[in-house]
């Protein structure tokens, strides 16, 4: 079987926080979420980590799910594979990849198409390369007659080899055995006193064995963070492979301002996509919708032909046709109907909004089961807590609720059922009824001209 080890013992000082570097988002996903979920894609599911710095975070993070083995002092790119070693030991047979828990690119196709070729060379170990415009901080690939003959880290390159731009990815196929034998060869020797895995290469070729080189079709494997502004360039790359892929899909961007879309968000044709929207999660988007400006959607269904403007929805479905905005804020477990309208600073909450409702404006619908074409005057306030339980209103199809309702749950209307503005609602209204809670008004004539007197 083979084997995965991930290198996450790095600190990243230059981040200026106590987080081991790997576990900084891309898109939201901790980047070795990222390279976790490549190996995965790629078939391989025997996976250690390799933890150091904060190495308490990187347990909560994994939570279990993959073996880690600690490395107490960092000592290079060597040593951390070292500190697999019993990882390995336990599964000799087939090979071993190495990658970097800071790069998040590394691909599924790259991991494969490596291994391919290490297999057909019969390799000791293949080195996952890419050419780059700019080579500055990577480990240089001196290629020989056969294939690659060492990597030149950046701190030890002379002049001539500074300007190769054959970089390493910092990604490798190790046949199993041949690395556990070569980690026994390294040293110290060298610009940054470390034991650097890339001597594993000079090593394999001078005990007579083969190394290889892949280069990659995807140069953005080798691209990792050594700072915020690195941290960023990632966001930016990701982002814009995200937004591409929608846009080859037939989704509509006029520009792509504050816009972020996570990997996994499906989105239909002709849908356009406004400025300043971010949509995360298992968030599925239909046909011919307008989503934006300024909206947050979190692991929504919407379906064709929905148009949200200024809405927060977070962990609910919107039908059909469905207009909302601005300024709504959906939360989570809701369902909104087909031909439903929600207009301006309306909150929604675990509730069902049945089909052709109309929630105009100045609304709190929280834990309620609404029928169809049910109108709500503005200002209507569903009452669903006491300040010990929560409970639920159930408001019937074709009921008409006047402005200022106050609706005190538990409570029932029944259809078509009418509420007067300003009314409390405190038992249910049978069907058709009318409920208005209202003292007599009274008008007191002449009444300011009294209290204010001398004073107008
Ligand atoms: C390494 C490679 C370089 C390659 C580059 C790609 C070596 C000697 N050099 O350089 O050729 O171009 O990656 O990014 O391998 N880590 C540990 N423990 C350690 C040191 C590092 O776990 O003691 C982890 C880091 O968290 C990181 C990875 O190993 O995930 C790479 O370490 P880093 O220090 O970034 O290596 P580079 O010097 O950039
Ligand atoms: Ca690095």
């Amino acid at each position: 079987m083979d084997n995965v080890i991930i290198l996450a013992g790095g600190q990243g000082k230059r981040m200026k926080a106590d987080m081991p570097k790997p576990l900084f988002p891309v898109l939201g996903t901790p980047m070795l979420g990222w390279v976790i979920r490549a190996c995965e894609d790629a078939g391989l599911s025997r996976i250690c980590v390799v933890k150091g710095f904060a190495a308490e975070q990187i347990d909560a993070y994994l939570d279990g799910k993959y073996e880690t083995a600690l490395q107490e002092e960092r000592l290079g790119t060597g040593h951390a594979v070292m500190q697999a070693l019993p990882f390995m030991n336990a599964e000799q047979d087939g090979d071993t990849l190495v990658l970097c828990g800071d790069a998040p690119f590394i691909d599924s196709d790259t991991i494969r198409g490596a291994l391919e070729l290490h297999r057909s060379e019969g390799n000791a170990v293949t080195v996952i390369t890419a050419e780059v415009e700019n080579p500055t901080g990577y480990g240089r690939i001196i290629r020989g007659t056969a294939g690659i003959s060492c990597i030149v880290e950046e701190k030890d390159a002379n002049a001539e080899q500074k300007k190769i731009r054959e970089v390493n990815s910092g990604a490798y196929w190790f046949k199993t055995a041949d690395l556990i034998t070569l980690l026994g060869g390294l040293t110290q020797n060298n610009a940054q006193g470390e034991y650097y895995l890339t001597d594993t290469i000079y090593l394999a070729i001078h005990s007579g064995k083969r190394a290889g080189a892949y280069l990659s079709p995807n140069p953005d494997v080798v691209l990792g963070a050594n700072d915020r502004k690195g941290l960023l360039m990632l966001e930016t790359v990701a982002r814009m492979s995200v937004i591409d892929k929608h846009l080859e899909n037939g989704v509509a961007f006029t520009c792509t301002d504050g816009i972020t879309i996570t990997r996994d968000v499906r989105i239909g044709v002709g849908t356009q996509i406004l400025a300043g929207t971010i949509i995360r999660g298992n968030t599925v988007i239909g046909d011919n919708c307008v989503i934006g400006p300024n909206c947050i959607i979190e692991d929504c269904e919407i379906q064709d032909g929905v148009q949200l403007n200024y809405v927060q929805a977070y962990r609910s479905r919107v039908d059909e046709g469905v207009k909302i905005g601005p300024f709504v804020h959906i939360r989570p477990n809701s369902h909104i109907k087909s031909g439903v309208k929600i207009g301006d600073f309306v909150e929604i909450k675990n509730s069902t909004i049945g089909e052709g409702t109309a929630v105009a404006h100045l609304t709190y619908v929280g834990d309620s089961d609404v029928g169809k074409k049910v109108n709500f005057g503005c200002g209507t306030v569903t009452v669903n807590y006491d300040g010990i339980v929560k409970s639920r209103c159930e408001i019937g199809d074709n009921s008409f609720i006047g402005c200022n309702t106050n609706l005190i749950a538990p409570v029932k209307l029944g259809k078509g059922a009418y509420t007067a503005a300003g009314t409390t609602v405190t038992k249910d209204i049978p069907d058709y009824a009318l409920a208005i809670d209202r003292s007599p008004m009274t008008i007191k004539e002449g009444y300011s001209l009294r209290k204010l007197k001398g004073k107008l």
